[in-house]
């Protein structure tokens, strides 16, 4: 039985990405050091994608620049391409993250590359990374769904991830994109994609347009998988997936760990206070 799970907190990145209005630095600042108090390892808050396909992330710099940075805790980015790169290290990201598809129709519309483009995109990331001991964190984006290509198969998640794990990312966070995942479509892909990436390396990152990302959460946990991607408040969405909600948020994470016996080693007070200034920056 699994004792204790980890909450990869990606709201602040994956959360705000999304939100039309633009919101001032400052308060994006506020948000990541509430979430700095609250117990989380991993805390993603930056991105350095092109601010004209993402105008909410332009300011990624000035929010690294800008928070307090917690004893022990890894803030991490966003990275498409070695610009981006160049821009996580000049503002002295802890780690990276780089993301992929796994199918064509997303891949294309999200970073205007096929599959294996990025993967070529990626590999001067990953030496470069490597050169500073900089750790990579690999996204697979749609791993059962995708809105452009439909269905999407195990083989071609767990092809993507092999890849992305096999150029020496840490950990691969396998994203139901639009939150259409079944617990049954979740197993099915978590087996195949198992057969090929140790399953400590995994990371289960649900949307929860469909409300059962907590479902999938379960299947995976009932494989071996032990970290989860959220976002507090269930902020989110992804500017390149047409009716992809939120993030599953941290509290009810949390909140459903508590209730079947999994510490997330989380202060929950403080959970909810980020929550609530989430809530409020999606509002406002
Ligand atoms: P492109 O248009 O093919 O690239 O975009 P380009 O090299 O031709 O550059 C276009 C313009 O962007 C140029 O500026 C570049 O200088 C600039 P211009 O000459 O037109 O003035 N540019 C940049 N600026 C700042 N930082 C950079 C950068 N790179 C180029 N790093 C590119 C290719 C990858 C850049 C673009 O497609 C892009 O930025 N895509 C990012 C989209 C994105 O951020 N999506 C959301 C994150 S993924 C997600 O949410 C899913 C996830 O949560 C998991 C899940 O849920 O599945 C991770
Ligand atoms: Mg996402």
């Amino acid at each position: 039985m699994t004792e204790a799970i980890e909450i990869f907190e990606c709201g602040p990145r994956d959360g705000l990405q999304n939100e039309k209005r633009q919101i001032p630095t400052a308060e994006k600042i506020a948000l990541v050091d509430c979430l700095s108090r609250a117990g989380f390892r991993r805390i993603e808050c930056a991105s350095f994608v092109s601010p004209k396909w993402v105008p909410q992330m332009a300011d990624s710099a000035d929010v690294l620049a800008g928070i307090t940075r917690g004893e022990g805790i890894s803030y991490a980015a966003l990275t498409p391409n070695m610009r981006g790169y160049e821009g996580a290290i000049a503002a002295k990201a802890d780690e990276i993250s780089i993301f992929g598809s796994a199918s064509e129709g997303f891949s294309k519309a999200n970073i205007n590359a096929t599959i294996e483009e990025s993967l070529e995109r990626f590999k001067p990331i990953m030496e470069a990374a490597r050169h500073v001991d900089l750790p990579v964190r690999g996204y697979v984006s749609c791993v059962t769904d995708c809105p452009y290509d439909g269905k999407v198969d195990p083989g071609e998640v767990a092809r993507v991830a092999e890849a992305l794990f096999a150029m020496g990312c840490y950990e691969i966070s396998l994203g139901d994109t639009i939150g259409q995942a079944t617990p049954d479509s979740i197993a099915k892909m978590l087996l195949a994609v198992r057969d090929v990436v140790p399953v400590h390396r995994l990371a289960g990152h649900y949307h929860d347009t469909s409300g059962r990302a907590i479902d999938n959460i379960d299947a995976s946990i009932s494989l071996g998988v032990k970290v989860f991607d959220a976002a507090v408040g269930g902020l989110g969405g992804c500017p390149y997936a047409p009716g992809a909600a939120g993030n599953v948020a941290t509290e009810r994470v949390m909140e459903h760990c508590e209730r079947i016996g999994i510490d997330t080693g989380l202060d929950a007070n403080i959970v909810q206070e980020a929550a609530v200034m989430a809530r409020k920056m999606r509002e406002s």
